[in-house]
């Protein structure tokens, strides 16, 4: 059996996005268009809200990389499952990510994405564990800082379980 304690409310997390929003609004401006990336599965529900938060010169694309399979310790080694749909190449890029853990993946996908000449590029991710990171990523726009705990909800998984609960908890495994 495996326990889950609430660590941010849907509310708090939804005012979280707000003022990320703002915040993204007011450095892009309304005439700079700017390509969403969802970074699949985790950031679903990130992206969502968030999308909805920004004014409408907005595009979507998604990636999907994979690094944690079943387990909750990061495998080391990044594989893209699905590439964007379109060329990035002169564009404004947010990455959008759930979390930023050992910082693996985010570093894999700004060097791959950087080689395709975007006009920017930048992260924004919901949740990052410092004490966890192995490499230093730099995050535009951060929700909130977690310590080091498995955490579960609002996207995030275990073994594909949880991602569909509306706020974010810590899972202690029996
Ligand atoms: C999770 C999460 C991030 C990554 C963070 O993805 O969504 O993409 O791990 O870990 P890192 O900083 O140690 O690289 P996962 O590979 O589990 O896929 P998922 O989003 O489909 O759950």
């Amino acid at each position: 059996m495996s326990q889950t304690t609430v660590l941010f409310t849907a509310e708090q997390i939804s005012q979280r996005i707000d003022e990320l929003a703002q915040e993204i609004r007011r450095d892009y401006g309304e005439t700079e268009e700017l390509l969403l990336v969802g970074v699949l599965k985790g950031s679903i529900h990130f992206l969502s809200d968030l999308t909805r938060r920004l004014g409408d010169n907005v595009r979507v694309d998604f990636l999907q990389t994979s690094s944690y399979g079943k387990g909750t310790k990061s495998s080391g080694i990044v594989q893209i499952r699905k590439d964007l749909d379109e060329s990035i190449e002169g564009k404004h890029v947010l990455l959008v990510e759930d979390i930023v853990d050992t910082g693996t993946t985010l570093k894999y996908l700004l060097e791959l994405l950087q080689t395709r000449l975007p006009k920017s590029l930048k992260i924004a991710s919901l949740l990052s564990k410092p004490e966890a990171h192995l490499v230093k990523i730099p995050v535009a726009y951060l929700g909130f800082s977690i310590p080091k705990h498995f955490v579960v909800g609002y996207g995030l998984d275990h073994g594909e379980r949880y991602r569909n609960l509306p706020y974010i908890a810590t899972l202690q495994e029996d």
